[in-house]
């Protein structure tokens, strides 16, 4: 068993649901012991500490946390960060779509891959919801470079058969068939999760999405991931493609919707298909840094919680401009802010952590530290830089010290990431 002496800070509960300040615990001396098997054995006072053990000491600047949950972001477009100007339908045109076509090169998606889980971990998300592209070789390599790093990933195939161009389109039949056999291939293996995957409704004919409600009924606990309301334009293209009444009725006809589909964005979502969404379980990934960055809208975070949907936090990359999820909290805060409701580090970091997995079913296995999950965490440095060393020495209550590391905090303080009790990654 190993034993880590260090600060710890862990959400436990929904501050949205409770009392705020029975949501999380903390621990100004702490343990946190690790069975050999990767499971948490217990987490507490230093002086509860188990008897037995192998001692690591992390010193007065070092804070436990959990590894965060990005739940939406398409590692393709790692490469074309920042890519400004025009709304979500110009920037698919423009960007994305021609920066998915290179992946029909298994090489140009094995280099990107490296990069994009090194990335992911050196940030310290853990856990993620991801979108491949179309091409079924390029997402066999996303998932067993994932299996390498010991990444605990959901990943899925594109599923695209219109409305873009041709080297990025597929038949309903092909589309069904590859996302099939990655699914047999990956799903439930080791710490690997398949998610069906059809873009949004744009870019699918209703024969594709009937495929992929086909392989939703053969496989029910595989994930649906895809987009919804995002953009105003989005959504009149949407009622002008399809004879539903609204957005949600589409993929709910195809029997895409229930509590394993993860939808990204939800900006324009009305009561109804909000009403509808709750009802059927279906999650939303909140993604502030991209509705932002390309002008999407403000997301009504308690509109949409309050109406019984649950909320994760996504980067979004590339339509975010990083995979720090410390900015994914900043940026969620700001736009509540500009709304006339402001988010307590406690929300926020139960958004990015155990938020996040519960919008992903796996708030049992993953997303705090509590005796009996997997270890899943972080050791972040309160010292990383001398600004944030100043901003934590001078904090005045724990309140006061997560608010500095959410607005200021990026990679340079993940000193390491842990998945399983495995060390994955260690800043250099
Ligand atoms: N809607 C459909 N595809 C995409 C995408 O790649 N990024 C974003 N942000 N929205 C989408
Ligand atoms: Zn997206």
């Amino acid at each position: 068993m190993l034993i880590l002496r260090s600060r710890i800070f862990t959400p436990t509960a929904d501050p949205f649901a409770t009392d705020v300040d029975s949501s999380y615990k903390s621990f100004d001396d702490g343990y946190l012991a690790i069975e050999d098997d990767g499971r948490i054995a217990g987490v507490g006072d230093w002086n509860d500490r188990p008897a037995e053990g192998n001692v690591v000491e992390l010193g007065r600047n070092a804070l436990i946390a959990p590894g965060f949950v990005d739940t939406h972001l398409h590692a393709p477009q790692l490469e074309m960060i920042g890519s400004y100007g025009g709304d979500l339908l110009a920037w698919l045109n423009r960007y994305t779509f021609p920066t998915e076509g290179k992946f029909s090169d298994p090489e140009h998606a094995l280099a990107i891959a490296q990069i994009f889980y090194d990335e992911l971990l050196r940030n310290g998300t853990l856990c993620a919801l991801i979108f491949s592209t179309i091409h079924y070789d390029a997402t066999d390599i996303f998932f067993a470079e994932a299996e390498r790093r010991g990444f605990r990933g959901i990943i899925g195939k594109t599923m695209m058969d219109r409305n873009a161009p041709d080297f990025l389109t597929e038949t309903a039949d092909d589309s069904y068939a590859q996302s099939r056999a990655l699914l047999t291939k990956w799903h439930r293996r080791g710490l690997l999760r398949y998610a069906i995957t059809p873009r949004f409704a744009p870019t699918s004919t209703t024969g594709l999405l009937e495929r992929a409600g086909d392989l939703k009924r053969e496989f029910p606990d595989a994930y649906v991931h895809t987009h919804i309301s995002e953009n105003r334009n989005e959504v009149l293209w949407v009622q002008q493609l399809f004879s539903f009444p609204e957005y949600a009725d589409v993929y709910d006809h195809f029997g895409l919707l229930d509590d394993r589909t993860v939808l990204a964005h939800g900006v324009h979502l009305t009561e109804e298909e909000l009403d509808l969404l709750s009802r059927r379980g279906s999650r939303i990934a909140h993604c502030p840094n991209s509705n932002l960055f390309l002008g999407s809208g403000l997301f009504r975070l308690h509109h949409v919680l309050d109406a019984g949907v649950i909320v994760g936090l996504g980067s979004d990359i590339g339509a975010g401009t990083t995979p720090s999820m410390f900015n994914a909290m900043a940026d969620a805060y700001k736009v509540q802010q500009v709304q006339g409701v402001s988010l307590s580090p406690f929300h926020l970091w139960y958004l990015a952590t155990l938020g996040g997995a519960k919008a992903l079913s796996l708030d049992g296995e993953i997303g705090s530290i509590e005796a009996g999950k997997s270890a899943d965490f972080l050791v972040l440095d309160l010292h990383a830089t001398p600004l944030i060393s100043m901003r934590s020495d001078r904090a005045s209550s724990l309140e006061d010290l997560l608010a500095g590391l959410i607005f200021m905090g990026d990679d340079r303080v993940v000193s390491s990431s842990w998945i399983a009790g495995r060390e994955v990654s260690k800043r250099a």
